[in-house]
Order: structure tokens, then sequence, then C-alpha cells
């Protein structure tokens, strides 16, 4: 995980689709292999994208609690308890779990929720694979 670098910011191509909406070549996809994932700067944003299991996800790299650098965390599982398991802790979502690296806020990669609190879930952009480039919309 990694800030882009400027040269990687000059190659990055971008234009519009039938909508509109900006798209972005980010890297190629062996860049970034299952269970990385790296930090890009995109039209004056931070975004992390994240390969998890083969599929892409992007997120703000700002964290909702104090804008924390987010995607610049360690991703994980996180251990969970529930009535079901008869209040055991388990492990759980393995490889799907952001934690921020200032004041250890977790969320899951695949939905942006947090796993705190209810109501926070980030932003997710949508990221994929296309002829070996990873590609983004703003
Ligand atoms: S800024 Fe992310 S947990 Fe505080």
């Amino acid at each position: 995980m990694s800030a882009t670098t400027r040269k990687e910011r000059e190659q990055r191509e971008a234009r519009e689709d039938r909508t509109g909406r900006a798209e972005y070549i980010l890297a190629r996809a062996e860049e970034l292999p299952p269970g990385r994932h790296r930090v890009f700067a995109v039209a004056g944003r931070e975004i992390g994208v994240f390969n998890v299991a083969g599929t892409y996800h992007a997120l703000p790299n700002l964290c909702p609690h104090q804008i924390g650098p987010l995607c610049q965390g360690r991703v994980s599982g996180t251990l969970a308890c529930r009535a079901e398991t008869g209040w055991q802790l388990e492990w759980v979502h393995d490889g799907e779990i952001i934690t921020c690296p200032w004041h250890g806020m977790e969320f899951h990669i695949p939905t942006g929720q947090s796993l705190a609190f209810k109501e926070i879930r980030l932003r997710r952009y949508k990221v994929w694979e296309e002829d070996g480039l990873i590609k983004l919309r703003l």
C-alpha cells in the first residue's frame, strides 16, 4: 500500500462514459493482486482500492471519525459474537475489514459499513478490471 507517484498520476487516463461521469485508469491489474490495497490520487481525491479475493472495491481515504487516512490502515478480519453461536467469539470477514490507523475504527470494505455504528456507511466508488487494467468511475 502506498500513495501513487506523480508519474503514475500523469500516466493515468481519464475519459467520460455515456453518463458523462469520468472514468480513470488506475493501474495494471497485476499491480494489485488479491489481498492487496493501495491509495490512488484521482481528480483531487484520495481513493483506496482493494482487491478482496479477486473483487475490487474502492472507498474514500477519509475516515468519518476525524478525517484520518482510513485506507492506509491494515486489512484484516474482525472478532464478532452472536446469539446463533452461543455468543462465542468468532473471526469473521477475513480480508474484508479496513482498520483506520488513527483510532481503530473498522469498516467492511465490500459495503463501506462501519462495524461500530450502523448509521455510518462510507461512499463506494465503482471500480473494475477491463483489458488487464483497473478502472474507476467517479
Ligand atoms: S480518524 Fe479514523 S478512527 Fe479516528
